[in-house]
């Protein structure tokens, strides 16, 4: 497992921790792919009752390394990518997924948050999912998901205009369940997780599915959103977005 991908289990509860703070948490290709195996692989661990997915002290997750965008062009072939492994395996999990998030989270690091059954947030989190500003589209089923968890209103605000949440919003657009101050985000993440995990296992599981519906059609908008995103990643206004980041300059 990469070494910017963390996975340790303690007893029931499978930690899954971003760990590229230097880069705020930003998602390369070998990331994602770290990503989908520690979730795909806790399906196929029966001891592992709950997944708890978090970042560093300073950030959650800056979202899609711009780099990787930067490199990517609509004329390469079409084909899955880490990314979408990721989103899949997203879609596909089974175990109960708990969000410890802090700092930033923007685009996937928004986005996954979408796919959490708990979320305990710090009081000082942004949560921004500025991709139609960058030239391209929500993604990870969030035009899918979004509307139903928070209402068009919010998720229009969120993921077309760019709107950033506090944590106090996002607790408002039922995202986030829990906001506490920046140090007890981790140790409040763990206890929500343990208390999921001692629950009758299969209970669990059952509501689980239940509650969240269709995984195909969830898959097929993933999919949908994604070949969208790739046709758009050559265009003009994506280019110029990409390109503004990476070459910003920054105030000393
Ligand atoms: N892709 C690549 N690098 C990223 C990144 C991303 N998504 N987000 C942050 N970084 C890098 C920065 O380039 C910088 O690298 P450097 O020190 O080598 O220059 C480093 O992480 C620290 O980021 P910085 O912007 O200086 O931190 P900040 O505290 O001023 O701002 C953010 C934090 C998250 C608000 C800002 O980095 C940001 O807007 N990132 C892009 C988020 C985004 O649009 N993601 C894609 C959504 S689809």
């Amino acid at each position: 497992m990469s070494e910017l991908i963390l996975v340790t289990d303690d007893g029931a509860v499978r930690t899954v921790r971003m760990n590229r703070p230097e880069k705020k948490n930003a998602l390369t290709f070998a990331m994602y792919d770290a990503l989908a195996a520690a979730v795909e692989g806790a399906q196929e661990a029966p001891s592992i009752r709950c997944i708890l997915l978090a970042g560093s002290p300073t950030d959650f997750c800056a979202g899609n390394d711009i780099g990787n965008f930067a490199q990517t062009t609509s004329t390469d072939e079409e084909k899955p990518r880490p990314s979408r492994r990721f989103m899949h395996a997203l879609a596909r999990n089974e175990k109960p997924l708990v969000g410890a998030v802090q700092g930033n989270a923007v685009g996937i690091g928004a986005t996954m948050l979408l796919h959490c059954d708990h979320v305990v947030a710090s009081s000082e989190v942004r949560i921004a999912a500025p991709f139609v500003g960058l030239g391209i589209l929500p993604e990870a089923g969030s035009t899918l998901i979004g509307p139903r968890l928070m209402g068009h209103a919010r998720a229009f605000s969120l993921l077309v205009m760019g709107r950033p949440l506090t944590a106090q919003d996002a607790k408002a657009a039922g995202i986030v369940n829990t906001v506490v101050p920046p140090a007890e985000v981790e140790a409040e993440a763990m206890k929500a997780a343990q208390q999921i995990a001692a629950l009758p296992a299969d209970g669990v599981l059952t509501a689980r599915r239940l509650l969240r519906g269709s995984r195909d059609e969830l898959i097929d908008r993933i999919d949908e959103e994604a070949t969208l995103i790739h046709a758009r990643l050559s265009s003009p206004e994506a280019r110029a977005a990409f390109e503004a980041f990476l070459s910003r300059k920054k105030t000393p």
